[in-house]
């Protein structure tokens, strides 16, 4: 039996995750929240994990093989993933997920410092970088609401995104976490395809069946509501849409899970943006 925790499994790659791999034979899925009593997602065992109780994890870590750690955004990440991996196996497998082209930031960034104490843990490690995640659009934390009312914003100017979606990332964690021959490895996540905004508007308009119109907004406007780190990151990472950092297609999860990654047009085919991302438990 291998046991399996998963740190954020209400989110948009937790919940794919937990799905498949609760029915494989053989796997006990543990599924953290800070709020374990949200969780039902069926064949997953609910278990009290949060960054701000460290009290929890060594109950959470208990005999646990693999560990999916879905990096928190907040300044003391890197201290954190630290003070979690000190205490988890020496055997224990740790999939890290970060974010695309990490290497656009300098060294010592906080971005890197995330990276480095995993590849410092002396433990078997995968880092994940995705590019920006379809279920996003799906999400009514981000912008599934806006869609349904018929409007797009988004600061990234006329920059493409390689968009992937969370199930693709999902099934190359799988990988990472239950086999030999990834330890090691930094794995840069795209979808298939890289695409503008008009490009998006244009076929949720059409998935939806009513006009979606892109609205052009500057960085300025889209952290409007933000401030602290949340606001400095997401800054960057507009920024960093504009510079192109997200628009290139990698080949990567084909290359790991052997199935080709899916597009825009899968995603909405598959109804995806009919069920709220941020209630998917
Ligand atoms: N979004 C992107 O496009 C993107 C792209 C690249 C990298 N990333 C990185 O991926 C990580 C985030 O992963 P994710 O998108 O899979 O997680 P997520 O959907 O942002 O969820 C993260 C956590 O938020 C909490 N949460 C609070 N309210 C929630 C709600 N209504 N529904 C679901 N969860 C809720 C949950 O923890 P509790 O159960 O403890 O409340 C959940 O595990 C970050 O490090 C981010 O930088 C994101």
């Amino acid at each position: 039996m291998q046991r399996i925790l998963i740190t954020g499994v209400r989110g948009k790659t937790g919940v794919p995750l937990a799905r498949s791999l609760a029915v494989r034979d053989g796997v006990e899925v543990l599924g953290g929240s800070s709020d374990p009593s949200t969780i039902t997602l069926d064949g997953v065992v609910p278990t009290a994990f949060s960054w701000d109780e460290a009290g929890h994890w060594p109950s959470a870590l208990t005999d646990v093989d693999a560990v999916f750690v879905v990096r928190p955004d907040r300044p003391d990440a890197p201290e954190l993933i630290k003070a979690l991996l000190a205490i988890t196996g020496e055997r224990t497998r740790v999939v890290l997920l970060s974010e695309r082209d990490v290497d656009w930031f300098e060294a010592g960034s906080w971005a890197h410092r995330v990276e480095e104490v995993v590849k410092g843990s002396e433990r078997s490690w995968t880092i994940l970088r995705p590019s920006w995640f379809l279920q996003v659009l799906a999400d009514s934390r981000f912008m599934r609401d806006d869609l349904m009312d018929g409007t797009f914003p988004f600061a990234g100017g006329d920059a493409e995104i390689a968009w992937i979606d969370a199930r693709d990332i999902a099934a190359v964690a799988e990988h990472a976490l239950l086999e030999d021959g990834h330890d090691g490895q930094t794995y840069e996540l795209s979808g298939p395809e890289a695409l503008t905004s008009a490009d998006i508007a244009a076929q949720v308009s059409e998935a939806l069946g009513h006009p979606v119109e892109r609205v052009d907004l500057s960085i300025g406007d889209a952290v409007v509501h933000l401030d602290g780190f949340d606001r400095e990151l997401t800054v960057i990472t507009f920024e960093r849409v504009r510079a192109g950092s997200f628009a290139g297609v990698t080949d990567t999860v084909e290359r790991v899970t052997g199935q080709p990654a899916r597009t825009l047009g899968q995603f909405l085919a598959d109804g995806e943006l009919d069920a709220d991302a941020s209630k998917a438990d």
